[in-house]
């Protein structure tokens, strides 16, 4: 954005501008002080805030409410209140073998001194990766959450708590005086998010150009520790209670009757949890669990065994800062050693420059590996990595292998550091570090070749236009003849270059018409936010364009309201603006997008050669799968996986990640395996890819 001089801004631009620099200095301080990943540098930063000083200076009858200059710093995360544990919140010793649950068990025995063959019950519990809490009621009433912090003193979430769905305000007794429920009782357990609300959340954060976080754990912790709580309503975590801390009255003598007791006055109590008998079932326990572990809805890293009986547990105590009378059995990592090869710098259709490490092929838990992102500079200089390094890798769910670390004392003497170029390595054109993100882009735009080939691979693949028949290779064939250079090239290409495709190597005359027939058939009608989404604009990714394609309807309507919202103090802008999930970074790239004379002027032809549709919004509350949650399973024949969520999600269904209970259809591809058998196990509804499609297309009546 050029700037225009303060002494030359209107009254009207200033009024536009202040409230610019309001909204974007709050989000700069939200993702700075609250999600730890700042968009700014502190220069870019102390520039906005001078220039809302100079601007306020002269037109001080304009300073807002909400300016950034009465705001005494944004709150750091130390602005919690502190909460003094009255008693300690510790942690678990751990083991890894089968052979130390023996161990564990005979050390019990002994200390108790239990005759053999007499009977010692444990409960075997899955260990959820979450963060620890606290939350003590009073009379039944939730009065005070609190973090583990340093197991002595935690921060005070009281509100983040109570913005968890699961969370339970008052807990309530069958006894109709609610005698049961001892007067002072601080529940423990652990907050975690379900691997599918991960997933949904990072697509989100992704389309807003926000920080996207490793794993479910990670995501949980930014989501629960926001000095604002309503961020923490909008993310979507849950919870378990599995033990107590403070308690003025003990009302039950083991620890599953401890459970059953908060679980029926209503505080949710893990399904999974097992009394277990002996050695060979806590061993079975272990085993199962590790088999179920990737189908479940949340990620777990291996078991948490207690011995039943709270007077066992009394006696047994604590050592240093463990319960004797628990432990933890951790699952063997999914990580494997390899030699790290090379790293390669991508270009993606954004430009955005991605290291890639090149391995030699491992086995991580099952699956081979050859490629690890390494995600940005600043990521390998943080882990210090460098070419020929031996490191450890690592498979997270479904989550793209990462490189944890590099084993420094095996570096080999002529281990090469990397040096992140400053050009592009596809064209040359100047590197650079843009305000809103840690990424680094190419600023060579369109005639960068590899955003070019990647926009137009984007352009025409499934999830986008969905050519089909035009996959990525035929893209990049034709790019590098010439036939194709910007997208609108794409509807010429049997016109201009027919005859000389019909000719090559491999096609023929039926391929050809094939290919070209569905072009046309993409010409006769896309709908809109494919359309918007196959644009390829930075921050625009699938969720994004969905939302902008419900608020504007037409193409003609978008188009005449992103024009008129090129001035920031246009109704237009704030109307953007407003649309849910839609923040000014997002705004901002649509409208620079559109900005751009040569990409106007693309559309424009595109516009001439394709039938937009108008979006037609779903009665969601009439559609069978409203409300539904959904789980997907095996190769489906014809969709891909996000198309089919996408499709699912269009109609108002949830998609979740493993089969449960609360499912309500599992749709099955091919080598459906665990979650098929799980399905007829629950009795769940199965559908076929042909009966997912229908019952999409279906309304009810
Ligand atoms: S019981 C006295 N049960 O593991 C210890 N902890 O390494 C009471 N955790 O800080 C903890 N699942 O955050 C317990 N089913 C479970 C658990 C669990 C996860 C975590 C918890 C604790 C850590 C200890």
């Amino acid at each position: 954005m050029t700037e225009t001089p303060v002494e030359a801004l209107t009254e009207l631009e200033a009024v536009a501008e202040l409230a610019f620099l309001a909204k974007k200095m709050a989000e700069l301080d939200q993702a700075y002080y609250q999600n730890d990943a700042p968009l700014a540098t502190d220069a870019e930063y102390d520039a906005f805030k001078r220039r809302n000083e100079e601007i306020e200076k002269r037109f001080p009858h304009l300073v807002r409410e909400d300016s950034p200059s009465k705001r005494v710093g944004a709150k750091a995360s130390d602005d919690f209140e502190k909460v003094v544990h009255s008693v300690p919140m510790l942690s678990l010793a751990n083991i890894f073998t089968y052979g130390e649950i023996d161990e564990f068990i005979d050390r019990i025995r002994r200390f108790l001194g239990l005759p053999e063959g007499a009977a010692l019950e444990f409960m075997a519990e899955p260990k959820l990766d979450g963060l620890s809490f606290s939350a003590l009621y009073i009379n039944g009433k939730f009065v005070r959450g609190a973090t583990r912090g340093d197991g002595a003193v935690g921060e005070d979430i009281t509100e983040n708590l109570k913005m968890i769905q699961d969370m339970p305000l008052t807990l309530h007794s069958a006894d109709l005086l609610g005698g049961d429920i001892p007067e002072r009782l601080e529940i423990r357990g652990e907050v975690f998010m379900n691997k599918a609300d991960f997933f949904a959340l990072n697509e989100m954060q992704a389309a807003k150009g926000k920080k996207v976080f490793a794993n479910p754990r990670n995501a949980a912790a930014g989501s629960l520790r926001q000095l604002d709580p309503k961020i923490t309503r909008d993310r979507h975590l849950s919870l378990f209670g599995y033990t107590f801390g403070e308690v003025s009255e003990e009302k039950w003598t083991t620890h599953a009757e401890f459970l059953e007791k908060i679980r029926s006055w209503g505080f949710p109590v893990n399904p999974e949890n097992k009394l277990c008998w002996l050695p060979q079932d806590i061993a079975a326990y272990f085993s199962s669990l590790g088999e179920r572990r990737s189908s479940l809805a949340y990620d777990i890293d291996g078991a948490v065994y207690k011995v039943n009986r709270r007077d066992y547990q009394e006696r047994l105590g604590f050592v240093a800062r463990s319960p004797r009378w628990a432990t933890a059995h951790k699952f063997p990592a999914e990580q494997a050693q390899t030699r790290l090869k090379n790293i390669r710098v991508q270009v993606g259709r954004t430009g955005v420059l991605t290291p890639v490490a090149d391995l030699e092929p491992v086995n991580v838990g099952g699956v081979m590996v050859s490629h690890a992102t390494l995600h940005n500079e600043d990521e390998i200089k943080r882990k210090d990595v460098r070419i020929s390094d031996l490191v450890v890798v690592q498979r997270a769910g479904d989550v793209i292998p990462q490189i944890v670390r590099v084993i420094l004392d095996k570096r080999p003497e002529n281990a090469k550091p990397f040096s992140f170029p400053t050009e592009c390595p596809v064209c040359g054109s100047r590197v650079v570090r843009d305000m809103d993100q840690v990424a680094q882009r190419c600023s060579g735009g369109l005639v960068c070749p590899a955003q070019a080939v990647e926009k137009l691979k984007h352009f025409v693949s499934r999830d986008a236009l969905n050519i089909e028949g035009f996959g990525a290779k035929n893209v990049a064939f034709f790019f590098d003849r010439g036939w194709i250079k910007t997208l609108g090239d794409v509807f010429e290409l049997e016109e201009k270059y027919g005859a000389d495709i019909r000719k090559l190597d491999g096609w023929g005359d039926k391929s050809a018409d094939n290919l070209f027939s569905s072009i046309r058939k993409v010409q006769s009608g896309v709908e809109l936010d494919k359309f918007l989404f196959a644009l390829g604009i930075p921050q625009i990714g699938q969720a994004t364009a969905r939302l902008l394609a419900a608020h504007y309807l037409t193409v003609t309507e978008l188009m005449t309201q992103l024009d008129a919202a090129r001035d920031p103090a246009s109704e237009a802008y704030q109307d953007l603006t407003a649309i849910e999930s839609i923040g000014i970074i997002v705004a901002q790239e649509l409208l620079d997008f559109f900005e751009e004379e040569h990409n106007r002027r693309e559309v424009a032809r595109l516009l001439t050669f394709i039938q937009v549709n108008d979006f037609v919004p779903v009665k969601q509350d009439d559609h069978p799968l409203a409300g539904k949650t959904v789980v997907f399973t095996g190769t489906l024949p014809t969709l891909t996986r996000s198309e089919a969520k996408a499709r699912a999600v269009a109609v108002g269904a949830k998609v979740a990640a493993s089969v449960s209970k609360k499912t309500d259809f599992v749709v099955l591809g091919y080598d459906a395996g665990s979650k098929a058998k799980k399905a007829a196990e629950l009795s769940i509804q199965t559908l076929s890819e042909e009966e997912f499609i229908a019952l999409c297309n279906n309304q009810k009546q």
